[in-house]
């Protein structure tokens, strides 16, 4: 894809309910509707960019855009064309699986695990089954506002823990190794990684509680004391514990195909609703590293 500024009409970008924006008349050429669908993104959370058809190569040009494409770490979620677009597909042709199938079906933001996790998420789905298909969030800037003042003090200078453990993906080449083995690989490769539990987002200067049921393992206190009591307290608060999905929180984004998912990452946890039919579901998600500052 080759961008060029251009004129062109203006980008409509509208509120989608409660949640986060629908944005129609987006050109990609143009770096004036990139500016607004930024800002729109790290203001309203999250944006749906409609009618959008991209192959990987498009999807990653797109995603630089808005920042640096880094691919997964672990290159069996990679597109085999473009690495830096990661692949979640339950379809099976028989010959090698492209992608993983049932990815993030649990709370967690993108790269919590890593030392810097990733500022903007955008997913475009391939192949979307008929029902039951879609992605939970919760928006943990405002959570953090709605919080008792009491546990927000309590939180004052904590920090939180961040660990793949739990919920890494035994892979096809770990089959038939030692457990203790893989569980070196994940040690060396993604040690544990302590971030402060409330920090202001890197864009918007907002106080965000960054953790996940997923990824956080663990919340310290100043004088160095494990708190469970506070983690606990915490992702309950933010509507993570509630299996009914009825906590207020918790917001249900469906999509279309040929819709264009941008999220900001820092702000809002997510979880996969996967459809319980075996209906073929591919999902194309390229991740950014935005230096671009301050936006909001
Ligand atoms: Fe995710």
């Amino acid at each position: 894809m080759v961008m060029q500024a251009t004129q062109s009409a203006a980008v409509r970008i509208s509120a989608q309910g409660a949640f986060g924006v629908v944005v129609e008349g987006f050109d990609p050429t143009s770096s004036a509707h990139v500016v607004e669908v930024r800002r729109a993104v790290y203001r309203e959370r999250i944006a749906v960019v409609k009618g959008l058809d991209l192959d990987p190569h498009q999807f990653v040009a797109l995603g630089r855009l808005f920042g640096e494409p880094k691919p997964y770490y672990e290159p069996i979620y990679h597109h085999p064309d473009v690495a830096e677009v990661f692949v979640s597909s339950n379809l099976d042709t028989g010959e090698q699986h492209i992608g993983v199938p049932k990815t993030g079906k649990f709370w967690h933001s993108d790269y919590q695990f890593m030392p810097r996790p990733f500022d903007l998420t955008l997913i475009h789905p391939r192949l979307v089954p008929s029902r039951d298909r879609g992605t939970f969030f919760i928006d943990l800037v405002r959570e953090y506002q709605a919080l008792d003042p009491a546990l927000q003090r309590a939180l004052k200078g904590t920090t939180a823990t961040h660990s793949v453990h739990r919920y890494f993906k035994i892979r096809p080449h770990d089959v038939y190794r030692p457990i203790s083995e893989v569980l070196d690989d994940i040690a060396t490769t993604t040690p544990p990684v302590n971030l402060p539990t409330v920090h202001a987002h890197p864009h918007t200067g907002e106080p965000v509680a960054y953790v996940s049921e997923g990824f956080t393992t663990g919340i310290t206190d100043a004088d160095g004391v494990e708190r469970p009591d506070l983690l606990h307290e915490l992702l309950s608060a933010t509507g993570q514990l509630d299996s009914t999905f009825e906590h207020p929180a918790i917001r249900l984004q469906t999509y279309d195909k040929g819709d264009l998912l941008i999220w900001d990452n820092r702000s809002l946890v997510h979880r996969a609703l996967h459809s319980a039919s075996d209906e073929p579901t591919v999902s194309h998600r390229v991740t950014v590293y935005d230096d671009g500052g301050r936006s909001a």
